[in-house]
C-alpha cells in the first residue's frame, strides 16, 4: 500500500480506491471495489492491467530494462548460464556452488522421458509442425507422471518443475528427429544442458556428434535470453490455466500453444520467412512500403513489443551473440546483412520511430539458430524450451500463496433477453 488513494467519480458517487506500490515500476490502482459498487473495469488486451503480484521479473519498457530477481539480463547473459538462471527464477536468489551443483545434478538426472512416450510421436504425421507435436506430448506428460500431480503438495510441485525443465530438451529434440525420419537419441547426462540438447538434435546412432563449444555457449545464451518475461501472453495463459487447479504439464502445454502465435514466440520463425520472402536488399524499400500500408496486413516481424517502447535489451545481446557466432564459425550469411539493413531503415523511418517500434528478441535469434543448424520449424520450439522455467516459476509463485480462479468479465453488447422463436416463425 502506498498511502495514496485514487478517487473514481461516477455520476454523483465517488469511490476511493487504494493505490499499491511495488518495489519498482508504476503504482497500481486496486480496482477490486468497483465490483461491489456495480461496475466492471474494461481493458481489452490487458494494456493497463496488473493481473497478479510477482517477485520474479521486472521490465521497464521505456528504458529497455529487464531484470530477473533484480539482476539485469545483460549480466545474466554474460556471467551466468541457463541452469543458474533457472534456479534464480525458481528460487528468487542465485545459487551458491553447492546449491548449483545439486540443482544441475537433479535436472540432469531427469532428462530421460518414459519410453512409452515415443509412441505419441509416432502417431503424428512426419510433416507435422514440431510446435503441434510439442503441445501434444508435453500435455501427455501428465498421463505418465501422475504419481506427483498433487498441486497442493509443495514437494510434488518441485518435482514437476525439475521434470519439465529436464525433459523439455529431450522432447524438443525428439520432435525434430521424428520430422527428419531419424532415430531418437537418448540424453547424455554427462553433458551440459545446452550441449546435451545439441547432442540429441544432431547425433545419430551411427555417427557421434562433437558439440562445438561456441555453438553450445550460443545455445545456452539463447535459452537464458528467453527464460522469462513476466506476464506475457503465454505466461499469463499458464497462470490462468493453473488458477483452475490444472496440473503443471497441462498448464505448460497451454503456454506452448499460446506461444506458438506469430505475435508472440512464433515471430522468430516468421522473421526468417520474411527475410526469405524479401530476398535481397533491392526489395527492401518495397517491403517497407507494404508494412506501412494500412490496407496490407504485412508486419515487420521481429519489430515492436507491447511493453518495450525502446530497444528490447534481449535483442541487443542477441545481435552481439549473432555477430560472435557467425564470426567464430566463419559463416557469411547474406540474411544477416539484409536484417541489419532492414533494422537501419526501420530505425530511421518516421512510421517506426513515431510508433516506437524497435527490434525485439526474435529479430536476430533466427539467424543464430540457422547458423548453428537448427531448422526454421524448430525456432519456436527453442523459445518454448527456453521459456519453460519462466512459466514454471510463475506457476509455482501462484501456488505458493492463496489465489483465485482467473475469471475476467465482459462488456456485453449482444441481444437483450428475448423469447425463443419457433422454426416456422423465423
Ligand atoms: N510492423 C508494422 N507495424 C507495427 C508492428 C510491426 N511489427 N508492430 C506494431 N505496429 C504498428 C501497429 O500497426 C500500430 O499502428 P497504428 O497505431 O497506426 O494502428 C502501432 O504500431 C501499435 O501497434 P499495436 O499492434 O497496437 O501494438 P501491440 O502492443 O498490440 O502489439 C506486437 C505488439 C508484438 C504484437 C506487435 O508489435 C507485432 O505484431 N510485432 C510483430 C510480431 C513480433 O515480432 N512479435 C514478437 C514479440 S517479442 C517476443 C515475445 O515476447 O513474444
Amino acid at each position: 500500500m502506498s498511502g495514496k488513494k485514487a478517487t473514481l467519480t461516477i455520476g454523483d458517487k465517488s469511490l476511493d480506491l487504494p493505490v499499491l506500490s511495488g518495489t519498482m515500476g508504476p503504482d497500481v490502482i486496486d480496482v477490486k471495489d468497483v465490483l461491489s459498487n456495480g461496475y466492471f473495469t474494461y481493458d481489452p488486451g490487458f494494456m493497463a492491467t496488473s493481473a497478479c503480484e510477482s517477485k520474479i521479473t521486472f521490465i521497464d519498457g521505456d528504458k529497455g530494462i529487464l531484470l530477473h530477481g533484480g539482476y539485469p539480463i545483460e549480466q545474466l547473459a554474460e556471467k551466468s548460464d541457463y541452469l543458474e538462471t533457472c534456479y534464480l527464477l525458481l528460487n528468487g536468489e542465485l545459487p551458491n556452488a553447492a546449491q548449483k551443483e545439486d540443482f544441475v545434478g537433479r535436472v540432469m538426472n531427469h532428462t530421460m522421458v518414459h519410453e512409452q512416450l515415443q509412441f505419441f510421436y509416432r502417431g503424428f504425421r512426419r510433416d507435422a509442425h514440431p510446435m503441434a507435436v510439442m503441445c501434444g506430448v508435453v500435455g501427455a506428460l501428465s498421463a505418465f507422471y501422475h504419481d506427483n500431480l498433487d498441486i497442493n503438495d509443495a514437494e510434488h510441485r518441485r518435482i514437476a518443475a525439475i521434470r519439465l525443465i529436464a525433459k523439455m530438451p529431450t522432447m524438443a529434440a525428439m520432435s525434430y528427429k521424428y520430422s527428419a525420419g531419424q532415430p531418437f537419441m537418448y540424453p547424455r547426462n554427462d553433458l551440459g544442458y545446452a550441449e546435451n540438447f545439441l547432442h540429441m538434435m544432431f547425433a545419430t546412432p551411427c555417427a557421434d556428434y562433437k558439440v562445438n563449444p561456441i555453438v553450445a555457449k550460443a545455445m545456452d545464451r539463447i535459452f537464458v535470453l528467453h527464460a522469462d518475461h513476466e506476464q506475457n501472453a503465454s505466461t499469463s495463459t499458464v497462470r490462468l490455466t493453473g488458477s483452475t487447479g490444472a496440473n503443471p504439464y497441462a498448464c505448460i502445454a497451454a503456454g506452448i500453444a499460446a506461444l506458438w502465435g506469430p505475435s508472440h514466440g512464433g515471430a522468430n520463425e516468421a522473421v526468417l520467412k520474411m527475410l526469405d520472402e524479401i530476398g535481397d536488399v533491392s526489395k527492401l524499400d518495397d517491403f517497407i512500403e507494404r508494412v506501412k500500408d494500412k490496407n496490407d496486413s504485412t508486419k515487420l516481424m521481429g519489430f515492436g513489443h507491447r511493453v518495450y517502447k525502446n530497444f528490447d535489451p534481449r535483442a541487443k545481446v542477441m545481435k552481439q551473440t549473432c555477430d560472435e557466432v557467425l564470426t567464430a564459425l566463419g559463416i557469411h550469411d547474406p540474411q544477416l546483412e539484409l536484417a541489419m539493413k532492414l533494422e537501419e531503415i526501420a530505425l530511421s523511418d518516421e512510421y517506426f520511430v513515431s510508433r516506437k517500434l524497435y527490434p525485439n528478441v526474435d529479430f536476430y535469434s533466427g539467424i543464430i539458430l540457422k547458423a548453428i543448424g537448427i531448422p526454421t520449424s524448430m525456432f519456436t520450439v527453442i523459445f518454448a524450451l527456453g521459456r519453460t522455467p519462466g512459466w514454471i516459476a510463475h506457476w509455482l509463485e501462484m501456488h505458493s500463496a492463496p489465489y483465485k480462479i482467473s475469471r475476467p468479465r465482459q462488456l456485453y453488447t449482444g441481444p437483450v433477453q428475448r423469447d425463443f422463436v419457433p422454426m416456422d416463425k423465423r
